[in-house]
């Protein structure tokens, strides 16, 4: 027998983005006006108990009489649905994978898992579904809270998102072309100017984004989460497969590198299902720092000016690499946390090892895009050594 779902997606989406949006920012004003901004137990608890059941009330009927006849886009659409209640239920702490072995949240799990099997992803809420992929409706895209310093940084998330799949797109249409032919300094420049676009903005995040409202009321909605039984770690803007197709085809980053799989073996889930081919291609690309090295050692006459078009783009992909450790990172999560673990060291020795565990791999990431010496890591410190001085000479 065929079911319907008539109305009940709609209804789903209002919800999404009316209530729940009034809801989340209700209890955010609730938990800021403490001491202790980061405690929400105890606090606006007849609020949270409305999330959670008018949610549920929303969702349990979409579990029984879905037909499956969906197209993916709109599968898709609804995970991201599913997981904006999910991660605020866990901004809440109406859920925590800490306290339960399995999610409270019966019929969200149950939908999200079926989706996320259905389109091969994930099934917890991911960067597209936030930022680049995200639908706006009359104007509007879908939001926890939309508040500035939300929108913003959404905003400025998904504007780096853009400009790394420009990139990695001009970057990719070089393999036909070879490195040697003319086209490939157009296609150099194009990724050069998409790159310099994404210093600029994470300049603008750096100095406008506060400091406070991120850590306190953005990132709580993006940590892990419990699906099920199954804890899905934290979104992150770097969950999309341009990131890494500009790393492999620069060759700055190795498909023989068993650390730099990993990044990406983790990462899989968590990218669109159209990302996979892309990644796939990029795992056997020649990179152009291989072409280059090949072309200097034959003293092939095209070798100069290809690497004098070529510097500016691995330039900029150390300066967003350091920008995104440096000034990012540090100012937004790493000094907050460090001041909180501080102040809880006696209970937070656990998070504290695997927050140290996650800076030193986005440093070690930093060091293979910025080429530092090392032979640890197997940076291409010398290789970019000569493509400078390629350039130069
Ligand atoms: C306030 C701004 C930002 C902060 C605080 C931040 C923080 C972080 C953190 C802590 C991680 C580690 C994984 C995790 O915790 O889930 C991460 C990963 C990542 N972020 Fe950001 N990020 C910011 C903005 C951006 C932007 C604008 C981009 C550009 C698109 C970006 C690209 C990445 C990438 C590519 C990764 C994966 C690791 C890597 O390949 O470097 N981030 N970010």
């Amino acid at each position: 027998m065929s079911h319907s779902t008539d109305g009940l997606l709609e209804a789903f989406d209002a919800w999404i983005r009316g209530p729940f949006v009034d809801l989340n920012c209700t209890l955010e004003d609730l938990y800021w006006v403490q001491d202790d901004r980061t405690n929400v137990e105890g606090i606006g608890d007849a609020l949270k108990e409305r999330l959670l059941t008018e949610g549920r009330n929303l969702i349990a009927p979409i579990l029984e009489r879905w037909n499956g006849c969906s197209t993916p886009q709109e599968a898709y659409y609804l995970l991201g649905n599913v997981g904006y209640y999910m991660g605020a239920c866990r901004r809440h702490e109406i859920t925590l994978e800490s306290r339960e072995t399995e999610s409270p949240l019966v019929e969200a799990s149950a939908l999200a898992t079926k989706l996320g099997l259905m389109l091969g992803v994930a099934p917890r809420l991911v960067t597209s579904q936030m930022q680049y992929l995200n639908l706006a409706k009359n104007g509007d895209d879908r939001s926890f809270t939309r508040r500035k310093d939300e929108v913003f940084f959404v905003e400025r998330n998904s504007m780096g998102q853009l400009n790394y799949l420009q990139a990695a797109d001009s970057l990719a249409r070089i393999e036909p072309l070879g490195l040697s032919h003319p086209l490939s300094l157009e296609l150099l420049s194009q990724a050069e100017a998409a790159l310099s676009r994404i210093v600029t903005s994470n300049v603008d995040l750096f100095k406008n984004l506060d400091v406070d409202r991120f850590f306190y009321c953005v990132r709580p909605y993006v940590k892990s989460y419990r699906v099920g039984r199954q804890v899905w770690r934290g979104a992150n803007a770097g969950d999309l497969s341009a990131v890494a197709e500009v790393d492999l085809r620069l060759g700055l980053c190795s498909a023989s590198d068993p650390f730099y799989l990993g990044v990406l073996a983790e990462k899989a889930p968590y990218m669109i299902a159209s990302d996979q081919p892309r990644l796939a291609s990029a795992l056997q690309c020649f990179s152009l720092l291989d072409q280059l090295m090949a072309g200097a050692g034959a003293k092939e006459k095209w070798v100069g000016r290809a690497a004098r078009a070529m510097l500016p783009v691995y330039d900029h992909v150390a300066t967003i690499a350091t920008q995104h450790h440096d000034m990012l990172v540090s100012r937004f999560i790493q000094k907050p946390t460090m001041t909180l673990l501080d102040k809880h060291m006696q209970t937070l020795t656990a998070s504290g090892m695997e927050f140290t565990a996650l800076i030193a791999d986005l440093q070690r990431i930093c060091d293979l895009r910025t080429g530092k010496q090392s032979d640890a890591i197997g940076s291409r410190h010398s290789d970019l050594g000569r493509l400078r001085e390629l350039a130069a000479g």
